[in-house]
Order: structure tokens, then sequence, then C-alpha cells
């Protein structure tokens, strides 16, 4: 167990060697014999690869780009996270239980942990990549906010705790690659967060496709207004503000924190950068996967 900024106790477990919440290793049997369906859609991503921005993204596109639908609820309670377990509250696997077909839903997992029905039922998976610095530096301000996560320490500390997958829902280098891997074997739609950012529209379009929906001109100039940074910062259904303070206190850091490629550099040390790209090379060796680091 590690301690928080608040004294609190955060109880983490190891599942095959990723660290996951304690309360999500105690529901594990009921994770993993979850029952997809063919028609269901999962939202799958690292932590802070962007994970709220593709869920407006998709939900704005369900939606027609109809913005008062996408206000119905706050963004958390949209799309089932599968692994998400707090009781008494229903857990994710509930909630998707209760969820009418098609479903949207979201999770963190590895490919190595994710419940097998996804891939016996060859669902849509709709992956975003974030490039690891950015991943890092958006994490270590994630956990100095969040009293559910541990406090993540200095920087430095944050630095090596990253680098050996020692973070909630594991290697960041173990995820990208599982996930690179089932591109082509499974409909994965494998999206970067650096080319949303360049392009959205673009991106916004891939997404649109994949989703089986055609949408005009007009809807998809709004979709890529409606979830810019800016908008999305000041929407209560995205921002967080809805969230006690005693889970995420934003006056520590926001949670649209700055929304940024490249972010890193404002972080990493010359001699930490040297080191993690060194480190980098080591771990992603043999994937074809290409990270754009600024833009
Ligand atoms: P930063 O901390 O770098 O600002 P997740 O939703 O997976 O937790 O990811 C959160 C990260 O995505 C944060 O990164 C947040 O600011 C960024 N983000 C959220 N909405 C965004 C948007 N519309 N455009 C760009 N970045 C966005």
């Amino acid at each position: 167990a590690l301690t928080s900024e608040l004294g609190k106790q955060i109880k983490l477990k190891e599942v095959e060697g990723t660290l996951l919440q304690l309360a999500t290793v105690d529901n594990w049997n009921q994770i993993q014999s979850f029952e997809a369906k063919p028609d269901d859609l999962l939202i799958c991503t690292y932590p802070k690869a962007g994970t709220t921005w593709i869920q407006e993204i998709v939900d704005m596109i369900e939606q027609n780009g109809d913005v008062e639908k996408c206000q119905r609820a706050i963004i958390q309670q949209r799309h089932p996270f599968i692994e998400w377990a707090r009781p008494p509250q229903p857990s994710g696997v509930e909630k998707a239980k209760a969820m009418p077909s098609p479903r949207i839903l979201k999770t963190h997992l590895s490919t190595q942990l994710l419940p097998p029905s996804f891939w016996e039922n060859n669902c849509k998976f709709l992956y975003v990549a974030r490039n690891a610095k950015d991943c890092m530096v958006s994490y270590y301000h994630f956990q100095r906010m969040n009293h559910k996560l541990p406090d993540p320490g200095t920087w430095e500390e944050y630095f090596e705790t990253f680098i050996n997958g020692k973070v909630v829902w594991g290697s960041w280098f173990d995820h990208v690659k599982g996930w690179w891997e089932m591109k082509d074997r499974y409909q994965i739609l494998f999206l970067f967060y650096e080319d949303i950012k360049r392009d959205p529209k673009h991106e916004i379009q891939k997404v649109m496709k994949f989703m089986g929906k055609n949408l005009d001109e007009t809807v998809l100039d709004k979709i890529v207004q409606e979830t810019s940074f800016e908008k999305m910062k000041e929407n209560p259904m995205t921002n967080r503000s809805t969230v006690s303070k005693s889970i995420m206190d934003q006056s520590i850091s926001p949670f649209m924190r700055k929304g940024t490629v490249g972010d890193w550099k404002n972080h990493f040390t010359v001699a930490q950068n040297e080191r993690f790209d060194e480190i980098y090379r080591k771990k992603m060796e043999g994937t074809s996967i290409n990270f754009c680091m600024q833009l």
C-alpha cells in the first residue's frame, strides 16, 4: 500500500505484473468473465492518452453532433468503464450490462488483461496512443491531484516509477506495444493523440467511418469545435468539475491541464531525456510504431 498526499492508504495490487486498484482486483473474476457483444465498440487507452477527448468525439458522432444530447450526463457516466469498481456504487461491468446495445465502453486494460470475450466476439476497438513523455508528464500531474491514486513523489522519483511501469494500469511500453501488435489481427482503429491535435477533422472523419456513420461537413466542423481543448475545459460535463475535491483537487492541477503536444520539454532535464530515449529504444525494439514528439 502506498500513501497519498492526504495520507490516505491507496491500495493497489498486481495482476500478472500490472498494478491495478484493489477494488478492481477484488472484482477480477467478474471483469474477466465480462460478456462482450459483437456490436460493442471499446474505447481503449493508456491513462492520460486522451481518453476523455476521444470519448467526447465518439459521443458527438454517435449523437450526430447534437450538443444537448451529449450534455445528458458527465463523460464518466456515458461510457461504462469496464474495470472500474468502487463499492457500493455499481461496477463498470454492472453498468455495461445495464446498457442497451449498441454499447460504447471504455477500458485502460492492456491486451493481455482484456476480458477474452472482446476478442472472441471480434468487437471494434478504438485505441488512442499518446507519446510516452507527454503521457508521463500528464500522469504525474494527475497523480498529484487525484487522491484515489498514489502520491507521485518528486518528478525525479516519478520518472523512475513510470519507466519501471509501476503505475496503475502498468507499463506504457507494454500497453502500446500490445495494442499496436493486435491492430492488424482485429478491428482496431489505432489513432494518435498528436494526429488528433494536428488535424482534428481528418482524425474525427476516420472515427466516423469506423463507427459506420456518415455526417456532413457542417456537423463535422461543429464536432471539431465542440471537442477542442478550450471548449472541453469549460464544459462541466467533460472537465471533472463535478467530482468532489476530496477525490480530485483541481486547485493542485486541473483535469484539463494543458492539452498540448511537447509539454515534456518543460519537465525533462537533458540528462533525463537522453536516458529516456535510450530506455525507449530498448523497450520498443522491433516495433514499427512511430510517435510525433512535437508539433
Ligand atoms: P494534459 O495533462 O497533458 O493536459 P485522459 O482523458 O486520458 O485522462 O487524458 C487527459 C489528458 O488529455 C490531459 O492532458 C488533458 O488536458 C488532455 N485533453 C483532454 N481533452 C482534450 C482536448 N479536447 N484536446 C486536447 N487535449 C485534451
